[in-house]
């Protein structure tokens, strides 16, 4: 597919449009599974880092404009990159670990302030901590050669390297979790036919492999054990309906879209044998933040006696943010609710959001982005570690250890 570019919007930032082949991913939203059919889940990378002669880019996929088409944003600088974590272009707890990284090293490889860019680049969005360790991780390479006499093309390459091996190591936690995840699934339903509700966008969108809790369902689906895959649209921003939806179509999964507010209903039904969730950050006690409307299904999976489990990363755990109350929950702007915005609508660019309004004007919303779970609502976590349940702080601090000893050995 050829790319060519449509806008040039803001320095730092270009646009580039690829039409998407609407053959392989349209449909009804209620799909049933075909096999040997099987699709990539998106036909782009979420991320990828390019060298062409006009210097280093960091190439995104904009996730705002999916399903409707595949548009990619070319990041030249931190600053460009930064706003496209604002916006959701780029988004999901583990890639933007790894964006954050490659931002490091796309300031360091062109000769920009890299102490700066790492502050601006690790505070674009406050709650998912994989952004953090992530840039932390890139500058902690560059820092390394820097401060050790070495000269900023070295420190650059740490930088870029420290990058590469981060997204290829989450490649492989993403398998891992997989595995874990469909073993404890089968554990606790030994009949297959898994019925699984999950919310929010946890695919190869967010991961530089298959994702998180979409990971795990897609694993059932290739074995042949996943009945359903219930998808919650995610208001306000449709991450379920937009994007978790697009890519259970590309890979060929039965799955069926609901509204968040239905979730209750299905649960009465009987429909639901488990929830899969994925995680921005997990507190020391076991605590989970994740995409708003994630605690009601926790409390609903509770009444339901229907498992509830969280899959993440072990660089989601975060040891030093003690319990839930500590985390910090990002507030996005009200007009995210008091608007809807659709992928194939231009937005207008005007005062709030330029999209429809669905609210009186002057409406004021409550918008927070997360929320939190309390460990005893979570039936496991799901890690490239293992499984830890019951969730508690002993159980996550002996993990870490471990994750930390294999990364040191
Ligand atoms: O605001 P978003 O779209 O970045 O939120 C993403 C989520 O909440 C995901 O569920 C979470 O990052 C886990 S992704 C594996």
């Amino acid at each position: 597919m050829r790319c060519f570019p449509v806008d040039l919007p803001r320095s730092g930032l270009l646009a580039f449009y690829c039409p998407r082949d609407r053959g392989q991913t349209g449909g009804m939203a209620d799909q049933y599974a075909h096999s040997g059919d099987e699709k990539r889940p998106t036909g782009m990378p979420a991320l990828r880092w390019e060298e062409p002669p006009e210097g280093p880019v960091l190439v995104l996929l904009d996730q705002t404009r999916l399903p409707a088409e595949e548009v990619e944003l070319v990041c030249t600088d931190a600053p460009a990159l930064v706003e496209a974590i604002r916006s959701l272009a780029v988004r999901g707890a583990p890639l933007l670990g790894i964006a954050g990284a490659y931002g490091v090293a796309l300031a360091a490889v062109r000769g920009y302030d890299v102490d700066d860019a790492a502050a601006a680049l690790e505070s674009a969005r406050p709650t998912a901590v994989n952004l953090a360790v992530g840039v932390r991780r890139a500058h902690s390479a560059y820092r390394a050669v820097v401060d050790g006499g070495g000269d900023p093309r070295q420190a650059a390459g740490a930088a870029l390297a420290a990058a590469r091996q981060l997204h290829r190591e989450d490649a492989e936690a993403s398998a891992r979790m997989a595995e874990h995840g469909l073993a404890l699934l089968d554990e606790l339903m030994p009949g297959g036919g898994h019925r699984i509700l999950t919310h929010c966008n946890t695919g190869s969108l967010v991961s530089g492999g298959e994702g998180t809790a979409f990971a795990v369902a897609l694993a059932a689906h290739r074995a042949g054990r996943l009945r359903r895959l219930w998808v919650d649209e995610t208001r306000p921003l449709l991450q379920g309906a937009r994007l978790t939806a697009y890519e259970a179509a590309r890979s060929g999964m039965a799955y069926t879209l609901l509204t968040d507010n239905a979730a209750g209903s299905l649960f009465a039904a009987g429909e639901v044998d488990a929830v899969l969730i994925g995680a921005d950050r997990i507190a020391a006690d076991g605590s989970v933040a994740n995409k708003v409307g994630s605690y009601p299904l926790a409390v609903l999976a509770r009444y339901h006696h229907v498992p509830f489990i969280v899959v993440a990363p072990v660089t989601t755990v975060d040891p030093r943010t003690p319990d839930g109350a500590s985390i910090e929950v990002e507030q996005r702007p009200g007009h995210e609710v008091t608007e809807i915005t659709a992928p194939q609508v231009p937005v207008a660019g005007a005062e709030a959001g330029g999209g429809i309004p669905v609210a009186p004007l002057g409406t004021t919303a409550y918008n927070p982005a997360f929320d939190v779970t309390p460990p005893e609502l979570v039936t496991a976590v799901v890690t490239e570690e293992g499984v830890v349940s019951p969730v508690t702080t002993e159980a996550l601090a002996a993990l870490c250890a471990r994750s930390r000893q294999v990364t040191i050995s």
